[in-house]
């Protein structure tokens, strides 16, 4: 029985090594799913088995992350290089039949050069702020964003958003609403929530069909003042939820979304928000539309600010 069990043991340790040593060379090879059967009778082999089976696993993730993060910087740089050169191709086009124009080479009437100047402009601010969000987010990625605050009214600046966005809005064919209170006392960086809001709002508008309605809703408690930005858009679906607010992630209706972007505005928006010790959630239903709240404490506000109420 003895002599029996030993050479079964010796047999079923060289069946051990041997699968080993191809499941290593597969792994080599490229197959990371490759593991072995952890089933040698001896102590040692069958340590080995584990040990093997448990660097595989820490190597299938770490190349299946790195993997990943090549493939997303990928797609950022094809975006951003795709969002300057839309607008750039553009600017060039027009500043050619300008300038040809000007040299007397070619004759353009005049509502045709008004149109090229205003397309040059609008492609000029649409390029600047681009650059803008990028340095932004490098600035926040580097730690160095720094607020100006001073005493605002949180009802105005939201009104204020809707305003900016009632053209974009127009033409896409979505109303606009905005409920705020008469005052909404705050102290923060009104420039850099404007900012934010504007992000949320130009999003709203761009997740949103024809006939769709969006807005702002300002509230203000106690210690708080919450924006609330709504929409009955497309909605996220709940796989996109957890990564809407990373660095250039764009979920799945984004590609066919009119309009520009290159995932950087929500994460900007959330960096704002935290630098006024505040909040960024959203709640969204897949088909029926999102809204996005920003809840910020207002801060000791000044009482000249305080009697506007
Ligand atoms: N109001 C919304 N409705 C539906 N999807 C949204 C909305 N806001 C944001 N998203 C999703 O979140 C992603 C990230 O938004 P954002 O950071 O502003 O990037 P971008 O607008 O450049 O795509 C969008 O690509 C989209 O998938
Ligand atoms: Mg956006």
């Amino acid at each position: 029985v003895r002599l029996f069990g030993r050479i079964g043991t010796g047999r079923q340790a060289r069946r051990s090594v041997r699968a080993l040593t191809v499941a290593a060379s597969r792994f080599a090879a490229g197959d990371l799913s490759v593991r072995v059967s952890e089933q040698a009778a001896d102590e040692e082999l069958a340590r080995l088995e584990t040990a093997f089976n448990h660097m595989a696993d820490v190597l299938e993730e770490r190349i299946e992350k790195a993997a990943e993060e090549t493939r997303g910087r990928e797609a950022f740089f094809a975006q951003v290089s795709h969002e300057l050169r839309t607008p750039l191709t553009s600017i060039v086009g027009y500043g050619d039949l300008l300038l040809a124009d000007a040299r007397g080479l070619e004759r353009i009437d005049p509502a045709e050069r008004l149109e090229a100047l205003e397309t040059t402009d609008r492609n000029s601010r649409r390029l600047l702020r681009l650059v803008n969000d990028l340095l932004f987010a490098a600035r926040v990625g580097a730690d160095m964003l720094r607020l100006q605050h001073s005493d605002y009214d949180a009802s105005v600046i939201a009104r204020q958003a809707v305003d900016a966005a009632e053209p974009a809005a127009a033409s896409a064919g979505i109303s606009l609403y905005v409920e705020v209170p008469r005052a909404a006392p705050a102290r923060g960086d009104a420039g850099r929530m404007t900012q934010a809001l504007d992000n949320l709002l130009s999003n709203a508008i761009k997740f949103t069909h024809d006939r769709g309605r969006a807005g702002v809703r300002v509230r203000r408690d106690e210690d708080t003042v919450t924006f609330e930005v709504w929409d009955t858009g497309t909605g996220i679906p709940e796989e996109a939820v957890p990564h809407l607010f990373e660095r250039f992630y764009r979920g799945p209706g984004a590609l066919e979304a009119p309009g520009q972007g290159v995932g950087l505005g929500l994460p900007i928006a959330r960096a704002i928000v935290e630098a006024h010790g505040g909040t960024i959630s959203v709640e969204t239903a897949e088909g029926e539309g999102s809204t996005f709240s920003m809840t910020i404490p207002v801060g000791v506000t000044s009482p000249e600010a305080t009697q506007a109420t």
